[in-house]
C-alpha cells in the first residue's frame, strides 16, 4: 500500500487551519470517512486514525500497528455535543472535568452506548473518549464527519511517535495516509480516567495530572495498581494497553531514582556506566543536563565511549517530558547495548514520565 504524506505548510499550534492547509486535511478526511487510516497530529503524541463507528477500520487499526484485539482503541471527537451519542450516560464527575480539561490531553471511560462496535472498544461494554486540542486533530476529525479511533501511531511495542517523521519510519506501506503536523506538544499520551464505575480511576497518568483532578473533583484520586508497578500476576490493569511492555527501547534500560530529589543518582549512574564499559558493554546515558554536569565533577566518570542524550532539565519537566519518547527512538538507532537512564520525583507531570520510564525499564528501578 502507499502511504502519502501530506504536509502542513504552517503547524498551526496555536491558531486555526490556513485554507491550503484544509484542502489537504479535506482528502485525509475523506480517506478516513471511506474506511482508511491516517496518521496525525495531536497535542500529545500523534494518532493512527480510522473510522470508529466502522469495524473493518478498527480491524485494519491492529492489523496496522500489531497490536494485540483485546486492547482497547481511544475514540476521538471534536465537539463535546458528540459525546452524548457513544456513551450510556454522563456522569457529574465527568461532566465537570471535561469543563475543565476538554478540549485537551485528557481521556475519560464511560459505558458505551450501542453506536459503538465492540471492534473499537476489544470487545469491552466501555468507551475510552478524548476530545484533543490540537487545531489540526480538531478540523481532520470535524471534516471527517465521524469519530476517530485513534491509537497512537506507532508500531506495539515501540515508543509512541511524537513526530511525521516517527509515523514514517514505523506505519509507511500500512496505512494510507500522514499528516504531517510538525512535533506534538506534549510528548506523552493523555492522561486516562475510568469515571465507568461510582468512584473516578485514574488508569494512566499523563498532562492533565493527578492533581489537577483531585483539585476539580474535591476528592483522593484512586490509581489502577499497574501505574507505579509490576502486576502481581493474574492481576489485570484496568487499562488492559498498561499491562503491555509499551515503550521498550532495544537495549535494556536501568532507571537510577533518587529516594531524596536527585541526590546521589549522578554517583550511581557513573558506577552503572562504568561497570558496563569494562564489561565491554556499550553504555548509554538518558539524563538531564544537570546530572550531566554533576557526573563531570566525578573521577569515575568519563564522557568518551558513552552515548548521552537529554531530555530536559530537572526545572522543565515539560521538556523532559517532550524529548522522552523521541530520545528513546534516537537510542535505539545508535549502538547501545545498555541505557542508564535518570528518574524524577513523582509528583505533577513526574509521574507521566516516571510511569514512562519504569515501563521502558520493564520496572527495573534502582533506588538511591
Ligand atoms: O494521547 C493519547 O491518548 C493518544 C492520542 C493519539 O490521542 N492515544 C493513545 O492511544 O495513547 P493508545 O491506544 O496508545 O492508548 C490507549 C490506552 C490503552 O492503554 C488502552 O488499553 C486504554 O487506553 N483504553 C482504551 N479504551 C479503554 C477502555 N474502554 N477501558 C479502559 N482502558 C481503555
Ligand atoms: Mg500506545
Amino acid at each position: 500500500m502507499e502511504t502519502v504524506i501530506y504536509r502542513l505548510d504552517d503547524y498551526c499550534l496555536t491558531d486555526a487551519v490556513s485554507e491550503a492547509d484544509r484542502e489537504k486535511l479535506k482528502k485525509a478526511a475523506s480517506i478516513l470517512a471511506e474506511g482508511g487510516l491516517v496518521a496525525f497530529p495531536t497535542e500529545t503524541v500523534y494518532g493512527l486514525g480510522g473510522n470508529a463507528l466502522n469495524p473493518e477500520s478498527s480491524r485494519h487499526i491492529y492489523a496496522a500497528k500489531g497490536r494485540p484485539s483485546d486492547n482497547p482503541l481511544i475514540v476521538h471527537i471534536a465537539d463535546i455535543k458528540d459525546l452524548k451519542s457513544l456513551v450510556s450516560d454522563i456522569p457529574e464527575a465527568a461532566q465537570r472535568l471535561a469543563d475543565r480539561f476538554w478540549p485537551g490531553p485528557m481521556t475519560m471511560v464511560f459505558r458505551k452506548s450501542g453506536l459503538v462496535p465492540k471492534e473499537t472498544t476489544g470487545g469491552l461494554d466501555t468507551i475510552a473518549v478524548r476530545f484533543p486540542v490540537h487545531p489540526v486533530a480538531m478540523e481532520l476529525i470535524r471534516l471527517s464527519g465521524v469519530p476517530i479511533a485513534a491509537p497512537s501511531a506507532n508500531l506495539s511495542g515501540r515508543p509512541s511517535t511524537t513526530t511525521a517523521e516517527h509515523c514514517i519510519e514505523d506505519l509507511t506501506g500500512r496505512i494510507d495516509a500522514i499528516v504531517d503536523g510538525g512535533s506534538a506538544e506534549i510528548g506523552v499520551e493523555s492522561t486516562i480516567i475510568d469515571v465507568s464505575g461510582p468512584i473516578p480511576q485514574l488508569l494512566r497518568p499523563g498532562a492533565v495530572t493527578k492533581e489537577m483532578i483531585e483539585e476539580t473533583l474535591g476528592i483522593t484520586l484512586p490509581e489502577d495498581a499497574a501505574i507505579r508497578g509490576p502486576l502481581a500476576p493474574g492481576v489485570r490493569p484496568k487499562a488492559p494497553g498498561m499491562k503491555y511492555r509499551h515503550y521498550a527501547p532495544k537495549a535494556p534500560l536501568q532507571l537510577i531514582v533518587g529516594r531524596d530529589g536527585y541526590s546521589g543518582v549522578a554517583k550511581a549512574a557513573a558506577e552503572l556506566l562504568l561497570n558496563k564499559a569494562e564489561a565491554g558493554i556499550k553504555p548509554a546515558l538518558l539524563c538531564t543536563p544537570e546530572c550531566l554536569e554533576e557526573l563531570k565533577t566525578l573521577d569515575s566518570f568519563s564522557e568518551k565511549d558513552i552515548i548521552i542524550r537529554l531530555a530536559g532539565s530537572r526545572a522543565d519537566r515539560q521538556q523532559t517530558a517532550h524529548d522522552l519518547f523521541e530520545m528513546l527512538r534516537e537510542l535505539d538507532e545508535t549502538e547501545a547495548e545498555f541505557i542508564v537512564a535518570e528518574g524524577c520525583p513523582e509528583d505533577q507531570l513526574g509521574q507521566a514520565i516516571m510511569n514512562r520510564l519504569k515501563k521502558a525499564a520493564a520496572w527495573q528501578i534502582m533506588y538511591v
